[in-house]
């Protein structure tokens, strides 16, 4: 089984959000998937994935929370997406030991980007090779400059950032609100942008472990 952890320092980044695309985009290539949500205070993930079975929005895809990884690990699954809490505790560190990829979502304000990158520096320093950690710019803004000052800040810092990144936007709220993914908003341009960063996603994963 393998898996991927979307794990961050701050709250409200994406997480959740990235770990239902991610999750899409594999079963809808027939995979097996299954969302772990570790944020067992809210189960955002979980309440999505009940939300997006009563709508019947196919593919359909499961999530259990948990509360220990090697729990979330057994079982006959292709894949699992670990859907973290806001935090860099052992629970966090654990997590991104287990997955073959760690995204963590983050903002273009310096108030997010800071934390976030001390997050991934401190990932590394507990052995975390960071060719497995990829950051994904969410919420940006229509300022083209601030996502490219926040692209190169984490390349500064050693870490690789997805090219596609995903702009902050009502459809995409509603879209978490019927059940569906940020690749299954009204929108086809929206549409065509989400799948361009999951199939990033698919990339790095696929360049890890082949
Ligand atoms: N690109 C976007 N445009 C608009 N809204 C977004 C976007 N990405 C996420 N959101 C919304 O922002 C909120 C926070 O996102 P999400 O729940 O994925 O963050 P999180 O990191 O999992 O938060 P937490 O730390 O609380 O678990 C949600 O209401 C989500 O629908
Ligand atoms: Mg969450």
């Amino acid at each position: 089984m393998l898996a991927i952890a979307c794990l961050s320092q701050k709250g409200g980044v994406g997480k959740s959000t990235l770990a239902r695309l991610i999750a899409q985009t594999y079963a809808a290539g027939g995979w097996q998937v299954k969302i772990a949500d570790f944020n067992t205070k809210q189960k955002t993930s979980v309440d999505w994935a009940a939300l997006r079975m009563s709508q019947n929005v196919e593919p359909e895809i499961p999530a259990e929370a948990f509360t220990e990884v090697a729990r979330a690990t057994k079982g006959d699954l292709d894949l699992i997406v670990f859907d973290g809490k806001p935090d860099s505790d052992t629970q966090t560190l654990r997590l991104a030991q287990s997955a073959e990829l760690t995204i963590i979502p983050t903002g273009v304000s310096a108030d997010d980007l800071v934390p976030q990158i001390r997050f991934a520096q401190e990932l590394k320093k507990h052995g975390i090779d960071p060719r497995k950690i990829l950051f994904v710019l969410n919420k940006t803004t229509d300022s083209t400059a601030a996502t490219t000052d926040a692209r190169n800040f984490i390349a500064g810092a050693g870490f690789r950032a997805c090219i596609t990144h995903i702009p902050n936007k009502t459809a995409f709220v509603n879209a978490h609100n019927s059940g569906r993914t940020l690749a299954e908003t009204d929108f086809p341009s929206l549409n065509e942008r989400s799948t361009a960063l999951a199939n990033e996603i698919v990339e790095a994963l696929k360049e890890i472990t082949e």
